[in-house]
């Protein structure tokens, strides 16, 4: 007995017992495929019936029983694609770790039966399926136009991949989900609150749907805003440092690293009317089925920030600051300001020689400029207004060359001061200067300097010395002086200076 006639022979056992065989496995390893393993069994009882009645027919004598034969030949065939479906598509690409589709799988076994059916029907069946197709697929366009696009809604998707299994997505009504699955005609959303979502495919396709946290070439990652107010109180500045120390001190579990979560003020006075200034830490989700409860973390972790830094929430009511007006309370207020200009101003080397008298009368004059991190405070070519007392931070001092680059001249740290060049030689700005972070400066108007050098000449002399000093290093920078070069300018340009000092605040030699 040949192979092929055995086969032929015991066909029948050896797809029972394939069918058997396949069963235990799914049951084992695939149980949710198990619907697949009974729709085979069902194809199997199918042939059998039919097979019975062919014989039954064939033996009466029917001419009828060679049609249904060739239904039990096809029956028999369809069973076999199912089992070998089952055995491809749910048992051994899976154990390989392929995860296909169920669309493209439900295609692939579609095109097999397409196949077995147009190798059943004899003399030239394929043209015979293809003539027929026409009118078949024009009823079935018509009666079924829904579930068409539908179907092609889910094609689509899953050719160009706009939707893969796994993303989030957020639908037009605004409700969130996971996909878990793009199916013939309808996408299966999971929701963070444990339903799930069907929504047809022609849907999908029609609306704009926005996939959450997903951009090429970054990991799976959601934007969070997390919105607190702080009274006026408090500056932006501090609260933002508070914030996004504790922040990054210590990860968060599932809040990303890069970009790291940062704090921003969002307004300093919501509708205008209330008295605190609205921030919102930003932070990325790395599990966007975890938001609820990692913003609770990242809250928590605000909270606990603002209390060490003294720092309270506003109110969700409307702040109410009572000034006191009475004259002891005001001049308390204007002492204390006093006193941190007074500081501002003793810090600074270049009125070293002042006497206590002309450093609390330079206080008085002097105002607090605050200016934040990249601002620039005074621009080159700029007609020169005041004199700047850095007291806090630093900045940099850049000049524009002629062929239009910047260079870096210094950088000056606090305490320190600057714009004294254009102040003194009235000249405009000889260079750009700026914030390298928040700084805190004082600064000195030109009719207030004037008057100290008016009535203290000899400061005049200490400060074209810094000047001097400064203007060799602006000029070596510009020039690219040497060595000997640069002693040799300081003569002349200390000379220079003075002079230039002299005639402008109209000082006599
Ligand atoms: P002014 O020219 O008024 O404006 C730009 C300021 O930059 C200038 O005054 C100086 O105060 C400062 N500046 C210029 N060159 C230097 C330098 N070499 N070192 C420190 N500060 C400088």
């Amino acid at each position: 007995m040949t192979a092929s006639v055995f086969f032929q022979r015991y066909a029948f056992a050896l797809l029972v017992i394939a069918i058997v065989v396949v069963a235990g496995l799914v049951n084992r390893f695939a149980p949710t495929r198990k619907p697949r393993v009974r729709r085979t069994v069902v194809l199997l009882g199918l042939f059998v019936m039919t097979w019975s009645i062919a014989k039954t027919a064939a033996f009466l004598g029917f001419g009828w029983s060679k049609y249904v034969s060739s239904g039990a030949d096809l029956l028999a065939s369809y069973t076999v694609i199912s089992l070998v479906g089952i055995t491809i598509f749910d048992l051994i690409l899976p154990a390989v770790r392929i995860r296909l589709v169920s669309i493209t799988s439900d295609l692939l076994l579609a095109v097999g039966y397409v196949v077995a059916t147009a190798g059943m029907i004899p003399g030239g069946g394929l043209n015979s399926i293809l003539a027929t197709s026409a009118v078949v697929s024009a009823v079935l366009a018509i009666s079924l136009q829904a579930t068409l696009g539908n179907l092609f809604g889910g094609i689509a998707l899953r050719l160009d991949g706009s939707v893969e299994v796994g993303d989030w997505i957020q639908l037009e009504n605004g409700r969130q989900g996971k996909v878990r699955e793009v199916r013939w005609r309808h996408t299966v959303l999971e929701t963070r609150d444990w339903t799930t979502i069907v929504v047809p495919n022609s849907l999908l396709l029609q609306n704009s749907i926005i996939v959450l946290g997903r951009r090429d070439g970054h990991p799976r990652q959601w934007r969070i805003p997390i919105q607190f107010a702080v009274d006026h109180r408090y500056s932006p500045e501090t609260v933002i440092h508070a914030v996004d120390e504790a922040l990054n001190a210590a990860p968060i579990e599932r809040v990303a690293l890069t970009p790291a979560p940062h704090t921003v003020c969002l307004d300093l006075m919501r509708d205008g009317r209330e008295s605190y200034a609205t921030y919102a830490v930003r932070y990325w989700l790395t599990d966007l089925s975890s938001d609820e409860s990692t913003n609770s973390h990242v809250r928590t972790r605000i909270y606990a920030a603002l209390r060490r830094a003294g720092i309270p929430l506003a109110r969700p009511t409307q702040t109410l600051f009572l000034t006191p007006n009475d004259e002891e309370a005001e001049k308390k207020r204007t002492e204390r300001h006093h006193n941190r200009r007074y500081d501002a101003v003793r810090s600074v080397e270049l009125f070293a020689k002042f006497t206590e008298e002309e450093l609390q009368a330079l206080a008085e004059r002097v105002r607090y400029a605050p200016f934040t991190k990249g601002e620039t405070v005074t621009r080159q070519g700029a007609v020169a207004h005041w004199l700047y007392i850095l007291t806090k931070g630093s900045v940099k001092v850049r000049m524009r060359t002629d062929d239009g680059k910047s260079k870096s001249v210094a950088t000056l740290h606090a305490p320190n001061f600057f714009g004294e060049m254009g102040l003194m030689t009235g000249e405009p700005r000889s260079a750009d200067v700026v914030a390298l972070t928040n700084v805190d400066c004082y600064r000195l108007d030109k009719e207030g300097f004037q008057k100290f050098i008016a009535e203290r000449p000899e400061i005049a002399n200490d400060v074209s010395e810094t000047l001097t000093k400064r203007k060799i290093e602006y000029i070596s920078a510009r020039e690219g002086l040497n060595e000997e070069g640069r002693r040799s300018r300081e003569i002349t340009e200390r000379e220079r200076t003075l002079t230039k000092i002299r005639d402008f605040f109209g000082l006599v030699r």
